[in-house]
């Protein structure tokens, strides 16, 4: 059985870039039974793989298990992933499967949950834009594509900007937007007709510069971008957040719904990763802007990582 797997250097996603990859897995056999496993490709081919296992006990996990006769065995696979294909680990030469890895883009289940739970309780005539700012790989961008009629999506990174433009380019109804949101948000939504919902999303997620050695998460595979002027403060240039509710505040004609990003992080500093500075923005100071504002229909949690604004 399966306990648990990782890729190599905390990610929970395979790089493309570098489809050398490092698995480790935990099995609940012991280390003869899993000195046969071996990494398969979609025709049934073996992948050439270096195989490293370790039955010691460890952790108090382990020692119980093999005290109770069932004992855990750890297994560190090295391996290249062909690329965008998938691979199955599995025992007995191949023939035994034990999991599939595919490299996979994120569903955002979240934004199809919530559009469902607006459209039933809010805007039965249905939502019609997506604004997303933060790109990054376009993989929120693309589910959104099939889902809302128009969307726009704005990245500050010229090298995710651009690969953005190639992997959507087949979306006919997604138009990717260069630039500041802060500034590219004005010239988006006074075009807009029918009800939107903007996902906002734009902060520096890090970059080669950062000490990722001391951060509880790897940090994506591609340097993400902050506004290069150096006569605003550090948090100002990391998120844009407050200028963009603002923008949307003053030019969005109809109804709309905001979903805030990250909301947790408002207010705190080298948190998610050394250098990450969201203390230009508290929650209060936001929640305290909507309750002022005259447009402001309602304002909620939607779960643990999110906040949600109402406009009329
Ligand atoms: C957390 S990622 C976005 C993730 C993406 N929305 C998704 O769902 O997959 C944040 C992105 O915002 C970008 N960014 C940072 N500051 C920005 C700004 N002022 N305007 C536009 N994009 C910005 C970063 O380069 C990074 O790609």
């Amino acid at each position: 059985m399966v306990l648990g797997w990782t890729y190599k250097n905390r990610r929970p996603w395979l790089d493309l870039e570098n489809p050398d990859c490092e698995i480790t897995l935990v099995l609940n056999c012991d280390s003869k039974t899993a000195q046969n496993i071996s990494v398969v490709d979609r025709q049934g081919n073996i992948i050439p793989s270096n195989i490293r296992t370790d039955a010691r006990a460890t952790t108090p996990l382990f020692f119980l298990a093999k005290m109770i006769g069932r004992p855990r065995t750890r297994i560190t696979l090295d391996f290249r992933f062909p690329q965008a294909e998938p691979v199955v680990i599995s025992l007995a030469n191949g023939r035994k499967p034990l999991l599939a890895l595919l490299p996979n883009i994120i569903c955002p289940e979240f934004l199809f949950n919530l559009k469902r739970w607006i459209e039933h309780a809010h805007c039965p005539e249905g939502i019609s834009n997506f604004v997303e700012t933060g790109t990054l790989f376009g993989h929120t961008t693309l589910y959104a594509s099939y889902w809302f009629k128009r969307v726009f999506t704005v990245e500050l990174s010229d090298g995710l900007f651009k690969s953005a433009q190639v992997n959507l380019r087949d979306r006919p109804n997604v138009t990717c937007v260069h630039g500041n949101s802060a500034k590219k948000i004005p010239e988006i939504i006074p075009n807009l007709t029918g009800t939107s919902l903007l996902f906002l999303d734009a902060h520096w997620s890090g970059d080669k510069s950062t000490d990722w050695g001391g951060s509880g998460w790897a940090g994506y595979p591609h340097d993400t971008a902050r506004l290069p002027d150096t006569d605003l403060d550090e948090a100002n240039r990391q998120l844009p957040l407050m200028q963009e509710l603002e923008a949307i505040s003053a030019l969005h004609k109809g109804a709309a719904f905001v979903l805030i990003d990250d909301w947790p992080n408002l207010g705190r500093k080298n948190f998610g990763f050394a250098d990450e500075d969201w203390s230009n923005l508290t929650q209060s100071m936001i929640t305290d802007w909507f309750d002022a504002n005259p447009r402001t229909k309602f304002h909620q949690r939607t779960d643990t990582k999110r906040y949600l604004w109402a406009l009329n």
